[in-house]
């Protein structure tokens, strides 16, 4: 099957530093995808890059089979898609104004974008919220209404760098449980971003681990973790020490 997304020979500079060197890259239909990495090794760049956020100093990147024009994917396919970073970053309205923009945006009717506003506040747990202003929650709650208003729309695949790093251990777990269940009703394709394993084995099913720019390891989630290589195994086994999952 042509996967949704591919990357082919992608490099990224900033000045004459080399950022990222990925030589092949899929994403697949239907897939939970973790790309996990110490910090600086370009995780975050990588996610820009697939979401055509950023252009690649070379290389190409294929969606369904198609090469996009480099730094210019039309609106259409950028329609397509939805990003939650670590911070929230809601505007200065209430809950539901937040949540309805990418509707808005879209010009959905009235009627339809109250329907699905309420649908998606229901499903983050988040309904009590809907008239306070978005910029006096906590973090929990702005995370939640962050991807609430990413999954509204209904997008073919949610980027998510980081969502859950900034919140304190049971707000995370929590909104990680709900988000998991949310996500495996919708079956949304997800591209997470993570330093923390603990996350990436609770979330994701496939892995791609990446040092230095380049990715070092990919696989099935469990046989990644289980199985460190040459490469990944002093990032791996640092964390394994304190989440003994697999030895
Ligand atoms: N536009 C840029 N200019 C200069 N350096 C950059 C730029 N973007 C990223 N970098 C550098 O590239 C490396 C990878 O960054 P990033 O993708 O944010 O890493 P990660 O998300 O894995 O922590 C870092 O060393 C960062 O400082
Ligand atoms: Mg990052």
């Amino acid at each position: 099957m042509t996967p949704l997304i591919e990357m082919k020979n992608i490099t990224y500079r900033a000045g004459n530093r080399s950022i990222l060197n990925i030589p092949e890259f899929q994403i697949e239909s239907g897939e939970f995808l973790g790309i996990m990495g110490p910090n600086g090794a370009g995780k975050s760049t990588l996610l820009k890059l697939i979401a055509f956020l950023e252009k690649p100093s070379g290389g190409e990147i294929l969606y369904r089979g198609e090469t996009i024009p480099s730094g210019n994917a039309p609106l259409e396919l950028r329609r397509k898609f939805s990003i939650a970073l670590q911070q929230s970053l809601l505007l200065d309205g209430t809950v539901f104004y937040n949540i309805a923009i990418g509707l808005t945006l879209r010009k959905v009717p009235k009627s339809e974008i109250k329907e699905k506003v309420t649908r998606w506040l229901e499903l983050f747990g988040i309904s009590h919220l809907a008239k306070k202003n978005a910029l006096y929650l906590s973090g929990g709650e702005a995370q939640r209404v962050n991807l609430a208003r990413a999954m509204i729309v209904e997008p073919e695949i949610l980027f998510l760098d980081e969502p859950f790093s900034a919140l304190d251990f049971p707000t995370k777990i929590k909104l990680m449980e709900d988000f998991k269940e949310i996500i495996s009703t919708t079956g949304t394709t997800a591209v997470f971003v993570s330093h923390d394993l603990m996350e990436i084995h609770y979330l994701t099913n496939r892995l791609a681990i990446i040092v230095g720019g380049e990715v070092k390891q990919s696989g099935p989630t469990p046989r990644v973790l289980e199985h460190p290589n040459s490469s990944t195994q002093s990032f791996l086994n640092e964390w394994k020490k304190f989440y003994p999952i697999a030895r």
